[in-house]
């Protein structure tokens, strides 16, 4: 194996796409602040082993929200993620569908529902961002339940466009705020890396399938300028109640990090929460979540499902971010450097060094269960 450490993948994922698709993908907000906490914050943990335990063949299998999984991670929505590499979605579906982990498609992925339910089968979850037209976001639903799709990521934490200057300073084109006309800067970053640009021509140029078929009816809008109008700050508690009453299936909010938010979206009736701060995308002065999980956990109960998100990239920070409370995880970046970089075997090497990291820490500690890695002794480096 070239690459067993994922974030080494960074590096040839960085070569092997424009940099202004790179930023779009690396890149926090501010400062990079909370980004590089993220990560600052898993390295400082540390686990203590107990030995003495015999042979351990590590139990990743873990159900959630009524569904049984082979391993307590799934990959993360990632907006645009055709565009960092194309056919990404179903990439990353079939390896989750393979190794028995979800895969959760953004509202404004590349590939469709339709496309990308087939591939990752009963492994598939829907990330909603709520859409000003409420007929759109209901539409979504209704064609995300019509694939057999069981449960509902909606995402609270994008009140507005972050400023995301890296992506500026790349010369980004796409993004709600970015200049949006190809710049020669643009083309020249393309012609620089024609890998990526024969694929992006193949595949006709970025695309938002779930987004298009809508567009038409709101005024030939480009379709970057009406997904902008139609996102960003439209979600308020009514409206989440109106999903929760209008979507069958179970249901996460993902970005809370607030003790009340947590508390109203249990009485709003969501089935579980993500506790994220974006990747570090949207406010550059967020906490950690796993430094929210103990607040959040003490006014939802024990029961609720805590899923975490931002920094994970490892199998240990899996194993850490489990220690530290959180009953699944999400991964973004540490996915799509490995598509980035690997192309269609991507998905297939992410997972399969997730899962043997995970396996190999759980025997160095020796716990044998998901459930056993509670019993860890944490503490924290420094
Ligand atoms: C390029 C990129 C695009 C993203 N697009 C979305 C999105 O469309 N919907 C969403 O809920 N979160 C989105 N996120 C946030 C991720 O779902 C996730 O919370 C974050 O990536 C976790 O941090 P990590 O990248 O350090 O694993 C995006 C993150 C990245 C890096």
């Amino acid at each position: 194996m070239k690459y067993p450490r994922l974030r080494d993948l960074e590096m040839p994922a960085r070569r092997r796409i424009p940099p202004f698709v790179f930023a779009y993908l690396d890149s926090g907000t501010g400062h990079d602040v909370v980004r590089q906490a993220n990560r600052d914050y898993y390295d400082a943990i540390t686990l203590t082993p107990r030995f003495l335990r015999g042979r351990i063949d590590a139990d990743l299998s873990t159900s959630i929200l009524g569904q049984r999984f082979e391993a307590p991670f799934g990959v993360a929505p990632i907006g645009l993620s055709s565009m960092i590499w194309p056919g990404a979605e179903k990439i990353l579906a079939s390896a989750a569908a393979n190794h028995g982990f979800p895969y959760t498609l953004s509202t404004v992925a590349g590939d469709s529902i339709e496309n990308v339910a087939k591939a990752g089968g009963a492994n598939t979850w829907f990330q909603l961002y709520a859409t000003k037209d409420r007929h759109i976001t209901f539409d979504l639903l209704r064609r995300a339940r019509d694939c057999g799709i069981e449960t509902l990521v909606v995402t609270a934490d994008v009140p507005a466009p972050s400023r995301r200057e890296r992506m500026r300073v790349a010369g980004a084109p796409l993004g709600s705020r970015g200049n949006s006309t190809f710049t020669p800067r643009v083309i020249w970053q393309t012609a620089m890396h024609p890998g990526w640009a024969m694929r992006m021509m193949a595949m006709g140029g970025p695309k938002f399938r779930n987004m298009e078929p809508y567009r038409e009816t709101h005024g030939h809008l480009p379709i970057t300028s009406f997904i902008g109008q139609q996102l960003n700050g439209t979600l308020d508690w009514d409206y989440l109640e109106d999903i929760r009453a209008a979507w069958p299936g179970k249901m996460l909010l993902k970005g809370v990090l607030d003790g009340q938010d947590a508390e109203r979206a249990v009485r709003v009736g969501v089935d579980g929460l993500v506790i994220s701060n974006h990747g570090g995308r949207q406010l550059d002065a967020a906490p950690h979540p796993l430094e929210r999980i103990g607040a959040i956990r003490a006014v939802v109960g024990r029961k609720l499902p805590l899923v975490v998100d931002s920094g994970i990239q490892s199998g240990l920070d899996i194993v850490k971010a489990l220690a530290c409370g959180a009953d699944f995880v999400m991964i973004g970046r540490a996915f799509m450097y490995a598509v980035a970089a690997l192309g269609k075997d991507g998905g297939e090497h992410a997972a399969a060094v997730l899962l043997e990291e995970m396996r190999d820490v759980m025997a160095q500690l020796g716990v044998e269960s998901l459930a056993g890695l509670r019993e860890i002794e944490i503490s924290r480096r420094g």
